[in-house]
């Protein structure tokens, strides 16, 4: 049956394909199920941004599998301050559907990876080994690191080789992530499984226990084919990969059993493209604690809170008034079912032991009145993007910076004629402060360290930038597919 939607879609749908002619966009290359996405759902569709919104829908988790914890890496030696892990990426298969193997990638495992734990003012010991058959890299995404050991495009580990990376970990208490970075494959190698999680700790006392009041939840979205694969030149779409099909922690259809309690929710946005707005079910309101860098300075009080890719959050729910038979759970702004949540037991002592951040993040005066000195200009979609109107080049150093000095840059999302996409601006071995958005004071749980920042089409945000280490930085926007199209620059620190 046609609806009213579709009779007005159809002439837009020709605009759009026109629209893109125009661009120079070459159709051809997209292949008909793409053709026929586009002038539906995908996102860089125009039609879905004059609604406001760019995403196919998601199906809803039927909550019948026990979301997947992943396991803590072991450390080959410790002693002293010296940590020594092995991280390996390989292929392997996952049952992600039952008694279906799925191709997939994963570190240390067949799918995703394990957390690796470090301290602050441990030394870090890293044997990186690719068994993949394809070169890749090993990128610590957030990770105040020296340029040489970031695993940034140039530092491609060959299928069969080893390499070994040692660093200070230097930072405070925070959930990070590590991922592949290698020229025009991130997105691909992402969207087959490789990614972990790298969890910092520092003196402050967690009085959460992981897996048991304490979780993780890696969100990604994925597209699985006929016979139930991750093929990802079917599935990719070079305004963003986005999927119909739901993962968390890799789990598919996942729910989490918790205590009658407070719960600790560690939340990775690790998809390609897709942006999520988190609520709860029951409209009830949670705190978040951290941003990508670490705890802010003080809980924040949220109903709903929005992750573009690469982002985190950690929030604090309470499930002590939670009955048995309730229904709790993750959702979307939209209503799509993220994750079901089981309520067990009796209420528990409700731990109200606050988090409190050892080095509580402040903008200085000189560092609000100091002159912006970088600027950053977003624009473009699909295959045209670019920053300060370049597409990457990794012979060409766009910016040099001096270590240990602030420098206040200004990102700029460039709206285009068709209103245009959030871009999560990303710095790599940094965690940098954001003083305003389009001159205003953030929201305060954008006060604490950020390494992505989600713009909007013509916002512009003012962020202060320290590196402590030298080295060649990139910085991208981290919609992987726009990334892979070069909306990447490089930086020289020195
Ligand atoms: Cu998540 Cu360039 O990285
Ligand atoms: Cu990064
Ligand atoms: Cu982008």
């Amino acid at each position: 049956m046609l609806t009213m939607k579709r009779l007005i879609l159809i002439p837009l749908s020709l605009a759009f394909i026109l629209l893109l002619g125009a661009c120079g966009m070459n159709l051809n290359n997209m292949n008909p199920f793409q053709m026929m996405k586009s002038s539906d759902d995908r996102p860089g569709n125009p039609m879905m941004m004059m609604h406001g919104k760019g995403n196919t829908q998601m199906v809803d988790s039927t909550g019948e599998n026990e979301l997947n914890i992943p396991p803590v890496l072991e450390s080959d030696k410790e002693t002293g301050n010296n940590i020594s892990y092995a991280i390996e990426a390989k292929k392997g298969q996952t049952e992600i559907f039952e008694g279906i193997q799925t191709e997939t990638l994963g570190y240390n495992s067949s799918f995703l990876g394990p957390v690796v734990k470090l301290k602050k003012g441990q030394t870090a010991h890293l044997k990186l080994k690719n068994s993949l058959d394809e070169e890749t890299t090993f990128h610590w995404h957030g990770l105040i690191i020296g340029g040489e050991a970031d695993g940034g495009p140039h530092d491609v580990i060959q299928p069969g080789e080893e390499k070994e990376i040692t660093f200070k970990v230097q930072q405070e208490a925070s959930t990070l992530w590590f991922h592949p970075h290698p020229l025009g494959k991130t997105a691909k190698q992402v969207y087959e499984g490789l990614a972990g999680l790298i969890y910092i700790e520092d003196d402050m006392e967690n009085p959460y226990v992981y897996g048991e009041n304490d979780f993780p939840l890696i969100i990604q979205d994925r597209t699985f084919n006929d016979q139930k694969q991750l093929d990802y030149r079917f599935a990719q779409f070079p305004d963003g990969t986005i999927g119909d099909t739901l993962l968390i922690n890799g789990t598919l259809n996942p729910r989490l059993t918790v205590n009658k309690e407070k719960v600790r929710l560690r939340l990775l946005n690790g998809s390609n493209a897709r942006n999520y707005t988190f609520k709860l079910s029951n409209n009830q309101s949670f705190e978040q604690i951290a941003s990508d860098g670490g705890l802010l300075n003080e809980p924040v009080e949220l109903t709903e809170l929005q992750l573009t890719p690469a982002e985190r959050a950690e929030i604090v729910v309470d499930f002590s008034e939670i009955e048995k038979n309730e229904d709790v759970e993750l959702i979307t702004d939209d209503g799509t079912v993220l994750l079901p949540f089981k309520v067990k037991g009796e209420k528990e002592e409700v731990k109200d032991e606050m988090l409190e951040p050892l080095n509580p993040v402040t903008i200085s005066n000189e560092e609000m009145q100091q002159q912006v000195s970088k600027e950053i200009v977003l624009s473009g979609m699909g295959h045209h993007v670019s920053i300060n109107g370049k597409k990457f080049d990794k012979d060409r150093i766009d910016f040099i910076q001096k270590k240990g000095e602030t420098e206040i840059w200004e990102i700029y999302n460039k709206p285009n004629m068709m209103g245009g996409a959030i871009h999560p601006f990303h710095i790599h071995g940094t965690q940098f402060k954001v003083i305003s958005i389009n001159g205003e004071e953030p929201p305060e749980n954008l006060k604490g360290y950020k390494d992505t920042i989600a713009l909007d089409p013509g916002d512009k945000a003012i962020i202060a930038v320290k590196f402590e280490e030298a080295g060649i930085y990139m910085y991208h926007c981290h919609i992987l597919e726009h990334e892979d199209n070069g909306m990447m620059g490089q930086i020289k620190v020195e």
